[in-house]
This record gives structure tokens, sequence and C-alpha cells, in this order.
């Protein structure tokens, strides 16, 4: 596994755990940040988990970019500005396409590119104490770089219209009850709870699991009689990638009466 200066980077089994370690300036997202993103996702990718999981280390999520160095210093250098957002914008494109469900356990500060990150990812678990906001506005200019398109999908276009405009900071728990985090829980209970999270996503299939995300995506922006053309034809193409798992053990199995889909999940044979 490589070795990364502003991330911790784990992978063990069906779960891959990153960790942003520059918590002495509340994990914002530097150059090197992005390039350590880019390159541990080509090991994320080849181990071919299940499950990502991306927090911070101490009382921060992520601070949104860093905004010396993406910024400031290199803004009279346009080729090391669009280097560094090729890195940027290529990891949270990578990470939003992952095939592996991506996790955001977002344990305190949680601002713009911050929240970009937590809207491009599929499950948020967040501290209720942890604060977030769309800062840009307080600084003359607007969510950019992907990030308005995160508060439009996420959020209703009333709050996403006052958050982006006030600049005004919102809690974890606020989070939660916007549909910009899945879950909102006490800090003291933030790793159980995003462990009994990830517990519920490796005991399924990794195929049906990438799948589900890329066709529920996709079907976002189709009309009925489309989505059914499109989800058909998915369907038989994970049925043959998984050697017809679903039917051949997973029915087989509930025909014996071995176990109730509606409570239980069946350990797949072909699709692990
Ligand atoms: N860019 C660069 N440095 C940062 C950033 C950032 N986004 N966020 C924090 N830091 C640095 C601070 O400047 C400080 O550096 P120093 O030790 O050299 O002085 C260090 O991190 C610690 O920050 P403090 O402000 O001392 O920590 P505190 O816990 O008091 O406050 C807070 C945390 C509220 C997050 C504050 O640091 C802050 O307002 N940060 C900026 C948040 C922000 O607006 N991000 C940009 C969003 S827009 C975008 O992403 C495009």
């Amino acid at each position: 596994m490589g070795t990364y200066n502003a991330i911790e980077l784990s992978i063990e089994g069906d779960v891959a755990r990153v960790n942003f370690n520059r918590p002495e300036k509340r994990n914002c997202m530097s150059p090197e940040l992005h390039r350590n993103m880019y390159e541990a996702l080509d090991e994320i990718e080849a181990a071919k988990v299940k499950v990502i999981v991306i927090t911070g280390n101490g009382p921060s999520f992520c601070a949104g970019m860093d905004l010396e160095q993406c910024f400031l210093e290199p803004f009279d250098k346009p080729e090391l500005m669009a280097e560094i957002n090729h890195y940027a914008f290529g990891w949270f494109t990578r990470i939003k396409k992952s095939k592996a469900v991506t996790i955001g356990k977002v344990n305190g500060y949680c601002f713009g590119g911050g929240m970009a990150l937590a809207g491009v990812l599929d499950i948020v678990v967040a501290a209720d104490e942890s604060l977030w906001g769309l800062s840009e506005v307080n600084f003359g200019i607007f969510p950019g770089g992907g990030t308005t398109w995160t508060v439009c999908n996420n959020m209703n276009r009333k709050k996403g219209i006052h958050y982006s405009v006030s600049g005004e900071t919102f809690t974890g728990k606020q989070a939660e009850e916007f549909g910009y985090a899945t879950f909102a829980v006490p800090l003291a209970e933030l790793d159980a709870k995003t462990e009994e999270v990830i517990g519920k996503l490796t005991n399924k299939g990794r195929i049906v699991l990438g799948k589900t995300k890329e066709v529920y995506e996709k079907v976002l922006g189709m009309d009925f009689e489309e989505a059914i053309d499109y989800e058909m034809a998915k369907f038989w193409e994970l049925s043959r990638e998984t050697n017809d798992d679903w039917v051949r053990t997973a029915l087989a199995s509930f025909k014996r009466r071995e176990f109730k889909p509606g409570t239980q999940a069946y350990t797949l044979v072909n699709d692990v």
C-alpha cells in the first residue's frame, strides 16, 4: 500500500478507509491531498472493495479547499492552478462514479468543498454537533466546482438558496433534516453507527451494490418507459455477470425456506 502525507489509507477485506490527515489545518484539501486521493483511488479500485469510508482526523471532517494553497498561492500561475484542478475534480468525479458504496463520516467541520464531498458521497453519517456551511459567499464567490450541483441534489430549493446566499452555518442534525446527511447521531455514537451501516453493506454482493448505484443515478434522468427498458437491460447484465447468482443460489435457498429475503441477506456464491 502506498504511503501518503495528507491522508491515511487502509484497505481490509471489503472496506477501504480514508482519513484526511491535516488536523492542524482542519483537513482542508491541499493540492497534495488531492493528488493523494487520486492515487489512493487507484489502489482502492484495484482492491475491488465494497465500501469506502472517508472521515477526518481531529475536530474537523473537511474545511473545504485549502484557500492558500489552491487559490492564493497559485493564482498567478494558471498552469499550476489547472493541474491542481485536474486532480481535485478528477478524484471528486471518480469517487462519485465509484462502484463501491461511499460513506462520509462527518465528525466535525464541513465547509464549502467539504460539503461538495459529503454531497457526492452515497451515505453520510454525521455527528449531531458537526458544523456545516457554504462559506464561499463570505469571501465573495459562490459555491463552485460542483458544489452548487451538490446543494441542488441534496437539499430542497428554499434551504439550498438560503444557505448559499447567507453563508449561515447549520449542524449535522439539521443536515439530516435537510436530506444532506443520511443519519445524524451524537458524536459519541458516530463510530458505532458508521460500523452498523458498513455491516449492512458488506453482507451484500459486490456487483449488485455497484449496479444498484449505477441504475439509481442513471434512472434519475429518465421517464418511466425508458427506465423500464434500461432497468431490464441492466438486470440481465447483472444476472449474467454474477452467473445468475440471484436465482440459482439465493432464490433456490429461499425455495428450501432457508432464509427470509424481507429481513435477511443471503450470502451470495458468485457475486462476492
Ligand atoms: N484553507 C486554508 N487554511 C485553513 C482552512 C482552509 N479552508 N481552514 C482552516 N485553515 C487553517 C487556519 O488558517 C489555521 O491555520 P494556522 O494554524 O496557520 O493559523 C488552521 O487551519 C486552524 O484553523 P482555525 O481557524 O484556527 O481553527 P478553528 O477550529 O478556530 O476554526 C474553522 C475552524 C471555522 C473551520 C475555520 O478554520 C475556518 O473558517 N476555516 C475556513 C472554512 C472555509 O470557509 N473553507 C472554504 C470553503 S469554500 C471552498 O472550499 C472553495
